[in-house]
Order: structure tokens, then sequence, then C-alpha cells
């Protein structure tokens, strides 16, 4: 029956008189009717004032992980901000240097760089290397023995702790792709060769123990299953990785950033470390950043069962209910404060029984077809994990502020759809 918790909104949203929302100075179904739907919204400076945050918390080199969403927008704005860019694959780091961000900005992850990614990371000077396992190591000895600058590397430890959090999301136990496992001396090996190699320079470790972490407390841990490590390498700095949850549904906080910041730096201060502590947020910095608006293309009540609201969207812009079976609200941006007192399931346009955005959805009872529907906390990890399943379009970006809206991201065409294809 409760209406939407305005806690899921991001900073600007303000909720008119008669009930109509507005992001940014922008009235969300204008931005429908211009843009189309489904549409990402993004608050602007949402996205900046946690920006900001991170570097007044964690100081210079917190890095934001890019992959929870990026675009050229994006990454420019987080260098404006002054936080570093923490790019995983090729892609990601050509989409950070097509933005213009200097590669001394930028932080190089990734379980199993190409030699090809390495190649454009040490040509165009990262600024760190996060080193993930022992044939990287070679990898890397290779191409400065073929005459490239040697990098600054992090080695990225297993820790060993479980973070509360989904399954699939948990990077830091002792059964993972990621690391070098802190168990069995490997760790220590891998800190021992880099520290001798003269292919590299050892700056320090790193650890990411997983996402949508709630419980500061699993950092806590992980730092102080560290520390000896970090003692031992003499490491300049430590990086505790990213993992900050945020709130999605009803019922559900989190802590600040700062909050997670001063916990990380008592624990390290308490373990004697001294490094300088990094970190590299994602989720944290976008997801409630954005909502994303969708049309309401069917309403199917099916008598004794439930009632289907089919959007024109799914499973394509929003993939993290099938996969994690992650929880979202719905709500209306024409009576945002209304009561919701209607139960249905919102499905997406795929043709699937599994393309779920809402398994079990409060709405206002006066719901139509026509409608625009939302979908708060969407910031993170729906447009970077999007897909183009049954041919769907892609959805646009667009970033508001001020009473301005300014499309980042444009809506995928018909032509995109057969671009690549060789006839
Ligand atoms: N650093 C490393 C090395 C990471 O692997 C990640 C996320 C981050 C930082 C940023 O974590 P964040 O602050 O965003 O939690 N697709 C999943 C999340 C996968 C996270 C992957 N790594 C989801 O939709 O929940």
């Amino acid at each position: 029956m409760n209406a939407l918790p305005a806690y899921l909104l991001s900073d600007s949203a303000a909720i008119s008189s008669d009930g109509r929302l507005s992001i940014g100075g922008c009235d969300v179904l204008e931005l429908a009717e211009e843009f189309g739907t489904p549409l990402f919204i993004y608050d602007e400076d949402h996205l900046r004032s946690r920006c900001r945050e991170a570097v007044e918390a964690f100081g210079d080199g917190v890095a934001y992980a890019t992959k929870a969403f990026l675009c050229t927008a994006m990454a420019q704005l987080v260098h404006e901000e002054g936080m570093q860019l923490d790019v995983a694959t090729g892609g990601e780091l050509h989409v950070a240097l097509h933005a213009g961000v200097p590669a001394g900005r930028l932080v190089m992850h990734g379980n199993n760089k190409s030699e090809i990614e390495l190649r454009m990371a040490l040509e165009a000077g990262v600024g760190r290397i996060v080193v993930d396992s022992f044939d990287e190591l070679d990898r890397i000895e290779t191409l400065v023995g073929d005459g490239l600058d040697p990098p600054t590397v992090l080695i990225r430890v297993n820790p060993g702790v479980e973070a509360h959090t989904h399954e699939y999301l948990q990077t830091g136990v002792a059964d993972s792709k990621f690391g070098f496992s802190l168990a069995g001396g490997v760790a220590e090996a891998a800190i021992d060769r880099a520290a001798a190699s003269t292919a590299m320079e050892l700056a320090g470790l790193h650890a990411h123990i997983g996402s949508q972490v709630f419980v500061v407390d699993s950092f806590v841990k992980a730092i102080g299953a560290l520390a000896p490590l970090v003692h031992r390498a003499g490491a300049r700095e430590l990086s505790i990785g990213g993992g900050l949850g945020v709130a999605y549904v009803e019922g559900e906080s989190a802590p600040t950033i700062t909050e997670w910041a001063g916990a990380v730096k008592s624990a390290c201060a308490d373990a004697g470390i001294e490094s300088r502590i990094l970190a590299e947020p994602g989720r944290v910095i976008v997801a409630q950043a954005a909502l994303t608006a969708y049309r309401v293309g069917t309403i199917k009540p099916i008598d004794g069962v439930r009632t289907y609201v089919s959007v024109d969207g799914g499973m394509s812009d929003n993939p993290r209910p099938v996969l994690y079976g992650s929880g979202y609200e719905a709500f209306l941006p024409r009576a945002t404060d209304a009561a919701r007192g209607q139960q249905v399931r919102i499905v997406g346009k795929h043709c699937e029984s599994g393309d779920v955005i809402v398994q079990d959805a409060s709405v206002p009872e006066d719901l139509v077809v026509g409608d625009i529907l939302a979908t708060p906390v969407t910031g993170a990890y729906g447009h970077t994990m999007g897909s183009n399943y049954n041919m769907v379009l892609r959805p646009p970006v667009v970033f508001v502020r001020d009473g301005t809206a300014r499309l980042v991201v444009r809506r995928e065409t018909f032509e995109d759809l057969t671009d690549r294809d060789v006839d």
C-alpha cells in the first residue's frame, strides 16, 4: 500500500503538488515524451556529488569502477570531479581514452588481460595495473622486454573473506577466479616476484571482496586478513576495491561513502597500516542517480493467479532481476507519492517467461495502458549489462541538470542492428 520511499530517488528529485516527478528540474513525463521509452534518466548533480564525496572521503587516487556505467560523458564527468577511473577491459580503456581522460588517471583491471590489452595499457601509460595472475606477470615482462616502459603495479590479493552478498557477487572467497590467494603463500610469491622484477614497479596491494556489500565489517575483516602481507610487502598503497551496497527497495539502507571510508581507514589504523588507502566504488556512485522510464503496453489479469503488466523494455535493459533475483520498486511519475495498492508482476517484451523487471511490484490501482512507469535505482549495471536480445534497441541515456536534458547516448537504431553484418 505504501507510496514509493523518497530515499530511493536521486538527490534532485522533486514532486509537484499534483504528484508529478521532476529530476534535475526536468519533468519525467516530458522527458519520456521527448526522448521516447525506455529511457535512462541520470541526475547529473547526484553523480557529481557522489564523486566529490568519494574524493573527499578517500583522497586523490580513489577510482570509479566504470563497469557500473560508462559512456563518454560519464568518463568526462568522473574525471572532472577528480576521481580516477578503473577500467577492466580494452573496451573500457578505449572509452576512457576516447573521452580524453589522461592515461595516468586510469587503473587497469581484469583477471585475464590479453597481451593486446596489456600492450594498449602500457603504450597509453596507465597509472596502475592491478596484476591478477602469474601469466600476467609473464606477459608484462615480455612486453617490457620488447621495449615498453615498465608499469606501476598493484598485486591483487584474494583475502579469503566471505562478503555478505549474492554468491555471484562475491569475489574474495577461497574458491574464486580472482587474484592471488592469501592462503598457501601464493600472494607472497607474487609479491616477491613483482618486487624483484625490473619490468614493473610494485606500489602495493589490492583486494576486492565483492559487490552490493551492506556490512562494512566485511571490509574490516579483509583488512585484518591482509595486514601481515601489507607490512611484509612494505606496500605504499592499499586498494580495498569497491563493493559498497545501495538500497534498491523499501526497507533497505546502506552506509554512506563517508561512513565506509571511515570504517576502512580506522581498520587500517588499528592494523598499523600506513599505506595510502585507495578504493574503487562503482555502484554507490551511479545506482541511485538514475531511473528507467518505460511505457506500459499491456495489462493482463489472470483470474486467481496474478496480473501481468508488460513494459516496452525488459531483460535487455535490466538483466539484474533475471541474473541475481534482484528486487526493484516501481511507481508512476504522474502520481509519484500515490498509494500503491495493487500487486502486479512487471515484465518486459522479450520472448521468455523469465523476462521479469519486478517480480512482485506494488503499483497504484489506477494504472492504465499507456502510462509511463518508472523503476528507480537503475543507474548501475543496467545500461552496461544491456543487450540486443530479440533485436530490441538499446535505450538512450539523458543527463538532467538545472532544467536541461542532455542526450549522452542516443537510442540504438534498426540500422545499427545490421551494421556489423557482412553480406
Ligand atoms: N573493483 C573491482 C575489481 C570489481 O570487480 C568491481 C565490481 C568494482 C571495483 C566495483 O564494485 P561496486 O562498487 O560497483 O560494487 N553485475 C553485478 C555487479 C558485479 C560487480 C563486478 N565487480 C550487479 O549487477 O550487481
